[in-house]
């Protein structure tokens, strides 16, 4: 089965403006801001028709996304984030092609598993792998 797109996240350093910049473009819907500890973010969602944006400023010491914005002060291009049916079996084929998560899955924005595959692998891009619900 092929999988589909769930998000793309971008990278911000302050998601007040961000809210503000991206709530310009007509129709767009955008989540109430969600704090997330565990992974050290403060997110919102941008509602499209066919997809989200994911806009994530730093929470907390030891944010993963911190150095993200120091070597990108803008804001940016994080990660994609791909819908899988079964995330074990995802990570047990990748693995036969020598391709391990960054660390362990762990329950992500929406509360179903999620792991972190190396952009080394993919081009450059960080790619987020979801289990759909
Ligand atoms: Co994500």
């Amino acid at each position: 089965m092929q999988p589909r797109l769930n998000h793309i996240a971008l990278a911000v350093p302050d998601l007040a403006v961000a809210v503000r910049d991206w709530s310009r473009i007509p129709g767009v819907a955008i989540s109430p801001p969600e704090d997330l500890p565990e992974h050290g973010i403060r997110l919102v969602f941008v509602t499209l028709a066919n997809c989200r944006l994911e806009l994530m400023e730093p929470l907390g010491e030891n944010s993963p996304v911190a150095g993200f914005l120091a070597r990108n002060p803008r804001g940016g291009l994080h990660h994609l984030s791909l819908e899988v049916p079964d995330l074990g079996d995802a990570l047990q084929d990748l693995a036969g092609k020598g391709i391990a998560p960054l660390a362990p899955p762990r329950p992500g924005a929406h509360g179903t598993p999620v792991a972190f595959l190396h952009p080394r692998h993919f081009t450059g891009a960080l790619v987020e792998l979801e289990e759909t619900t």
